[in-house]
Formats: C-alpha cells, sequence, structure tokens
C-alpha cells in the first residue's frame, strides 16, 4: 500500500520505518529541512533501539522516502497518518495548532481518495475538526475519510510494540476506511477494535490515563509502607498476582514521566472539564505524581541533614530505561532541586548525557560511568531503572564513595543486601527493618 507519515517524530518515524518493513511504500514528511536532509542519509535523530537499522534497510530497498514537502506526502500516499506533536498549552489543553496547518495542507494537495488517519495523541472531537477542515478547504473535489487510529508504542521498545501490540484501535466513519485500515494492519495478526472516531480517540486518552492511574495508586501505598514499615514491592506482587488488576505497572519510584503521561493526563483533565465534567480522580493522580519527587527530597535531606556544598552522584537522567528522552523526567527534576539546595552533581546516565547537558545546570559533572560518577561523593542517587545499574560492583562503589549512602528512587536493589553490604540504603516504600 503506498502511505503517507506527516510528521518525522517519535511516533511518525517508528510508525513509518515499521510499515515500509512490512512492505508498504512510505513517505514520512517533516517540514523540518535539516531533520529531513539528515534521515534521507540515514541518520536518526532519536535513540530508539532497532530504529536505525530499520531505516537504513528500508531505505536501501527503496520502500521508505523522507521528504519535506508535505504536498508531495499528500500526493504519494492513499492513507495519510498525521502524527504531528500536540505539545500542552498553559492550561493543559493539547495544542493543535499542527494538525490544523496539516489538515489545511492535506485539503489543499489531494489529488484523489485520501483516508485521513490521525496517529497523534488528539482530544476527543479532533477527528471531526480535521473533517470539518479538510471540507472547508478542498471544496467538493476529492473523497476523503478521516479516521482516528491511536499508537500505543512505548518509548525504548516501539519497534516490538508495533509489530506485536496487545490491540489494534480503528474508528472510523465509512466501510472503506475500515477495510483500507484492516488490510493495512492484517499481517500483524493482532485483534483489531472497529469502534467510531470519537471513541478511538478516547480509548488513547482513557488508557493512558488509567496506566497513570495504576502508578500514582501504588505510589500512594508506598507512602504508606513508608510509614508503618511495609515492602511496597510485595504489596504489589500481591495485588497484581489478582487477575483483574494484573502485575504490571505497580512499581513505585519517583513517578511517571516522559512525553505521554504527564501531558495526555493534563489533556484528559482539561477535556473534561471543558466538555463539563471534573474529573478529579485524575487531579489526584498528577499530585500524587508530582509529591513522589518531593518525597524523595525529603529522604534526601533526612538521610544527608544539609545538602549545600555536598557532592552528590546521580545515576540515570532519562525519564526511564532504554531511551535517551529526559522529556518530564523526575531525575531532571530531583538534579535540578537539589542543584538549588547547593549540591555539586556528578551524573552517569547510559544514553541520555547529550541531552541531559543542553537541559541542566552547566555546573553538572558528566561522568563516564557509574564508578567515575561515585568517586569522592557524599552519596549516589539512582533516578532511573537501566538494567546495567543493577549490576554494578558496590563493594567497588563503596570505595569510591566518601560515604557508604544509596538512596535509590526506583527500588532496584535488595534493601537488605545492600545493608548486608553496609551502605545506609533508603528506596521507596520498603522501609521494613531487617
Ligand atoms: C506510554 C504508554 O505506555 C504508551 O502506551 C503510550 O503510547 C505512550 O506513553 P512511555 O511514555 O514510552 O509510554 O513510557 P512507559 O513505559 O509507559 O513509562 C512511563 C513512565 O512511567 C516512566 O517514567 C516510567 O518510569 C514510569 N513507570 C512505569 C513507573 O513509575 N512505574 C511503573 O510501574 C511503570
Amino acid at each position: 500500500m503506498h502511505i503517507s507519515i506527516i510528521g518525522s517524530g517519535y511516533v511518525g518515524l517508528v510508525t513509518g520505518a515499521c510499515f515500509a518493513e512490512l512492505g508498504n511504500h512510505v513517505v514520512c514528511a517533516d517540514n523540518d529541512i535539516k531533520k529531513i536532509a539528515c534521515l534521507k542519509k540515514g541518520l536518526i535523530p532519536i535513540y530508539e533501539p532497532g530504529l536505525d537499522e530499520l531505516i537504513k534497510s528500508n531505505l536501501k530497498k527503496k520502500r521508505l522516502n523522507f521528504t519535506s514537502s508535505i504536498a508531495d506526502a499528500v500526493n504519494a500516499g492513499e492513507i495519510i497518518f498525521i502524527t504531528v506533536g500536540t505539545p500542552s498549552l498553559e492550561n493543559g489543553e493539547a495544542d493543535l495548532t499542527g494538525i490544523e496547518n496539516v489538515a489545511r495542507k492535506i485539503a489543499k494537495n489531494m489529488s484523489g481518495y485520501r483516508l485521513i488517519v490521525e496517529k497523534s495523541t488528539v482530544p476527543v472531537e479532533t477527528g471531526a475538526w480535521v473533517k470539518q477542515t479538510v471540507s472547508a478547504y478542498a471544496g467538493k473535489k476529492h473523497k476523503f475519510d478521516v479516521a482516528s487510529n491511536p499508537e500505543f508504542l512505548r518509548e525504548g521498545q516501539a519497534i516490538n510494540d508495533f509489530m506485536h501490540p496487545d490491540r489494534i484501535v480503528l474508528g472510523v466513519e465509512s466501510k472503506k476506511a475500515a477495510e483500507l485500515l484492516t488490510a493495512l494492519y492484517k499481517p500483524l495478526k493482532a485483534p483489531i477494535l472497529i469502534t467510531d472516531v470519537k471513541s478511538a480517540e478516547l480509548i488513547k486518552h482513557a488508557s493512558n490515563s488509567f496506566l497513570a492511574t495504576k502508578i500514582s495508586f501504588i505510589n500512594a501505598v508506598s507512602q504508606v509502607c513508608d510509614k508503618v514499615g511495609a515492602d511496597v514491592s510485595k504489596v504489589a506482587l500481591g495485588m497484581g498476582l489478582d487477575g483483574r488488576i494484573g502485575k504490571d505497572f505497580l512499581n513505585a519510584g519517583l513517578g511517571y514521566g516522559g512525553s505521554c503521561f504527564p501531558k495526555d493526563v493534563d489533556a484528559f483533565i482539561a477535556i473534561s472539564e471543558k466538555l463539563g465534567y471534573e474529573f478529579d480522580l485524575l487531579t489526584a493522580v498528577r499530585n500524587i505524581n508530582s509529591r513522589q519527587r518531593e518525597f524523595f527530597l525529603e529522604k534526601i535531606k533526612n538521610t544527608l541533614w544539609i545538602i549545600k556544598g555536598k557532592t552528590i552522584a546521580v545515576l540515570g537522567v532519562s525519564f526511564k530505561p532504554n531511551t535517551d528522552d529526559i522529556r518530564s523526567s523526575a531525575a531532571v527534576d530531583i538534579i535540578r532541586a537539589i542543584q538549588k539546595e547547593g549540591a555539586k552533581v556528578r551524573v552517569y546516565d547510559p544514553k541520555a548525557m547529550k541531552k541531559a547537558a543542553g537541559a541542566l545546570n552547566k555546573t553538572v559533572t558528566f561522568c563516564n560511568d557509574a564508578y567515575s560518577a561515585s568517586k569522592g561523593s557524599d552519596c549516589l542517587l539512582v533516578l532511573t531503572d537501566w538494567d546495567e545499574f543493577k549490576e554494578l560492583d558496590f563493594l567497588k562503589i563503596k570505595k569510591l564513595l566518601k560515604r557508604p549512602v544509596i538512596l535509590d528512587g526506583r527500588n532496584i536493589y535488595d534493601p537488605q543486601e545492600m545493608r548486608k553490604l553496609g551502605f545506609t540504603y533508603e528506596s521507596i516504600g520498603r522501609k521494613s527493618k531487617d
């Protein structure tokens, strides 16, 4: 099939590369001329495991192309996916300027029937607005359909998520749109749920907000565990074994970050309010999430007493492992807060240091590994659960630190083992005494 993807950011690139890999002819467009020039040479602007190879091999096979001309992309694909960014406005609503712009450009450049598919996370009723906009600017020249096909990709495992999804949601309003999208997704052999456009739009918001709710729930439980001396990871395990609850997304820690959950929760609260419903459950989810970072800061102070003048080693800056993305990262907030209190910070992250260098105050020292970050530090903070942090030589770390103190914001170590090794060890909701 001939497909165009408008918006070559994270979602657009993964979607485009995967559809090409499935044998389709794909054109990815973006108005960032520099980015497109790099992509044409196979230079990928983001870190996502496997994406590099997928793009390069499909460029070679000529199934994947890049263009900075939206008009060319509209011409090339019968199915056009809109994957432009929808950043948060100050009031929490999503900024849909990019989507509206693309809708107008599609209208102007259509040369026959087009199926326009929104894949960016958008508020409910965006499909209806896209339809109105395309009609208004295209007149009655060509037929078109608008559909919603939300993406559920997780950064760090996006290609696997694309190729092996739990479900594919298709919000459509015509038989033709349903047939085209069903045929496109057929090779994935995943369950396909066909709904109306508005329900599909809401499935995305409701799913992300529900996952965020699960995380905030377990974080709230972790607070009670801390106070009573219970172990939140055991509580989560006991809850998760109930098939109705499920064990995923019950890891207590510093709270959720990233480009999706914080923005989507804000947007869902804002849409609901606009529609006349106060979604106070989600307001609580958001508040619990930000308080989790404050609680961790309190733990640092309760352990070190005075932060000013201390050197603090930090492992992890990305919002989660296997990505270089630092957007809404809990680690970034915590680093900024301890810097503000006067700490010298020594940071190591396997992939995100380049992005962190652009975002953090220049006084941060970036180190080559966990050992060099630990050297001469008064304590070690673990802020992202990268696998490589699970296998460190702690006897070496102990010798390098000025004081054997570890504050683990992701609960990746066994408290008893760490204490046996001679560390003062603090984590989230696992205060139980040995
Ligand atoms: C999320 C959704 O999972 C995905 O379906 C959607 O398309 C985009 O948003 P992503 O932002 O890549 O994906 O990350 P995810 O793996 O969901 O983690 C989000 C945040 O929650 C991270 O900061 C992570 O550290 C945190 N998290 C996750 C927890 O704190 N505890 C958990 O149990 C799970």
